[in-house]
């Protein structure tokens, strides 16, 4: 529990007595010597209790942990997690797939979109330790040798400026553009809406996808 200093801010340790005016040079020297090597040892002390406690409440959070095999862009992964790892936080920081974007890390802006079993989900939301067995598909795993024909057609069609957006709207778009019968613009629009984009590409965004799904991809 904290001490909170008296309105002087002096400790009552080191407050001077009344009969402060009493003392000699050599004990006010002694007095003050004192007070000064205190606040240089102080912190040092209070670092290495500050460390312990940092390891005590870390080790005290930490959350159980799971393991879960699943299959990522056609590879098996097996790892053990703590339980309350997403499966965004799985693929960016244990699996090295930044492709997948953090956003909002809530559920609000799509940038972290993914196929999981071939259906869109946002990787934010989604636990990994609850993908046994599940298929995940990230933007790394849409193109083969050569970009998928939703990623030319974004190409093609100048369909983003920073490109923050992108690889979860590639992976938001696939499973709409693979279905061979075109879209109206409405329904692509209907279809994106999740995937929010800070730099406005709506319209071109719109014709990428359309021009995907007319070849059918
Ligand atoms: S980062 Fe997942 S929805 Fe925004
Ligand atoms: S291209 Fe920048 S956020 Fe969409």
């Amino acid at each position: 529990m904290p001490t909170e200093l008296p309105d002087s801010g002096v400790p009552p340790t080191t407050r001077t007595p009344s009969t402060s005016s009493t003392l000699s040079r050599r004990a006010f020297i002694a007095t003050t010597g004192v007070a000064a090597s205190g606040a240089v040892v102080a912190p040092s002390l209070l670092g290495t209790a500050d460390s312990a406690t940092a390891a005590e409440s870390a080790a005290a959070t930490a959350g159980p942990g799971g393991r879960v095999s699943l299959t990522v862009n056609g590879a098996r992964q097996t790892v053990t997690l703590d339980n309350r790892t997403s499966l965004l936080d799985l693929l960016r920081e244990h699996l090295g797939l930044a492709g997948t974007k953090k956003g909002c890390d809530a559920g609000a802006c799509g940038a972290c979109t993914v196929l999981v079993d071939g259906r869109r989900a946002n990787a934010c939301l989604t636990l990994a330790v609850r993908l046994e067995g599940a298929e995940v598909t990230t933007v790394e795993g849409l193109a083969g040798d050569k970009l998928h024909p939703l990623q030319q057609a974004f190409i093609d069609q100048d369909a983003f400026q920073c490109g923050f957006c992108t690889p979860a709207r590639s992976c938001r778009a696939s499973p709409a553009s693979v279905r061979a019968t075109p879209r109206s613009a409405e329904e692509i629009r209907e279809w994106m809406s999740g995937n929010l984009c800070r730099c406005g590409c709506y319209v071109k965004i719109v014709r990428a996808v359309q021009q995907a799904a007319a070849q059918g991809r």
